[in-house]
């Protein structure tokens, strides 16, 4: 695949970086997704399309909820670690951050970097083109010694992008347990990637959710002022908004549950009553029974034996780890596992 750089209307240390044709998704992606989705047993929806604008800030705000520990538990571990989790690099490092969204926890990472060599080259990858400019921009306002090379691009892509651009020691960052987003054998799968775009002298830097008391789990997925019910069910409105669908939001209910057995939060959308509904930019019209559900999201849990247990079949080995005082979140650096099957 090819990238093609943006036209350089912007200060010298930032530039974006597009993949070509392929790298963004099908305009009629979104469609093909629902109808296909709608159209299984049981319903699903796949999260990655909670993120549209109204979305994203919706998720920005679940972050600063006072029973979403997530963020503000990694940010404190950051807070309190970022100089030994860039530790041990060369000169001159490339920083490459998988859904960069618009992180501020990043910036300690950052700050970390500049601290130990005075000068970093990040390189933020995002799908949206717009979330990425936007935090660039601030970025190298705030930090003079800092290079942003952004890539609106799909990991995949993205990573072939990096990997031919860059032959320099790289950090690569997966913070907020984005990666509790996938099953274990896709989970393999992404780092299994990831581990492929990499040099002995790489690292990546991972965040994982642990697992824990369900209540707190329930909690942090189900809070007392509903923005995270506003965030599931902005999925329905986004098919009413772009594929003219005819979604009464009152008439389905956030659920959020603890599956033990697998251990994960899944969300899902209950339908309050039998009732049918038409999605016309989708070709479908979809019934659904009283109680019956679409299942929109996964949020794995982890304990520190399954994340050794993902690095080993994903060809790396841990080479550190950082846990809050209570133990909700860990944070691990990895390297390439030295005897590679
Ligand atoms: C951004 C995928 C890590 O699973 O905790 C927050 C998304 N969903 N509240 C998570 C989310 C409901 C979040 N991740």
């Amino acid at each position: 695949m090819r990238f093609e750089a943006a036209p350089p209307a912007r200060p010298r240390r930032l530039a974006i970086v597009e993949g070509g044709e392929s790298a963004g998704e099908a305009p009629d992606a979104f469609a093909l997704a629902v109808r296909s989705g709608l159209r299984s047993r049981p319903k699903t929806l796949p999260c990655r399309y909670f993120y549209d604008d109204q979305g994203s800030r919706l998720f920005e705000q679940i972050c600063d909820l006072p029973e979403y520990y997530l963020t503000r538990t990694e940010d404190a571990i950051l807070g309190e670690h970022a100089d030994a989790m860039v530790a041990g690099w060369l000169a001159d490092p490339v920083m490459v951050e998988l859904g960069s969204g618009s992180s501020s926890k990043t910036r300690r990472l950052i700050e970390a970097a500049l601290r130990a060599y005075g000068a970093l080259h990040y390189v933020p990858i995002d799908v949206s083109k717009t979330i990425l400019e936007e935090s660039a921009e601030g970025l190298v306002r705030a930090y003079p010694d800092l290079r942003v090379t952004g890539f609106a691009a799909n990991y995949r892509d993205a990573l072939a992008g990096v990997v031919e651009r860059f032959d320099r020691p790289k950090l690569f960052v997966f913070l907020g347990s984005s990666l509790g987003n996938y099953e274990a054998d896709e989970a393999v799968d992404l780092l299994s990637l990831l581990a492929s775009s990499m040099d002995p002298a790489d690292r990546l830097l991972l965040g994982t959710d642990l697992d824990k008391d369900p209540a707190a789990l329930e909690a942090a997925y189900d809070d007392a002022r509903g923005v995270t019910a506003r965030f599931n069910l902005n999925i329905l409105e986004r098919i009413n908004r772009e594929l003219g669908g005819r979604f009464d939001l009152g008439r389905f209910e956030h659920r959020a549950r603890y599956r033990a057995d697998l251990r994960r939060v899944e969300m899902h959308l209950v339908s309050r009553e039998a009732q049918e509904v038409a999605i016309p930019g989708a070709g479908l019209t979809t019934r659904f029974d009283e109680g019956e559900s679409i299942h929109t999201e996964n949020s794995h849990k982890y304990t520190p034996e399954m994340l050794r247990s993902l690095a080993d079949r994903s060809g790396f080995e841990e080479e550190a780890a950082w846990l809050d005082r209570r133990g909700l979140f860990r944070l691990q650096r990895w390297r390439l596992r030295s005897s590679r099957p």
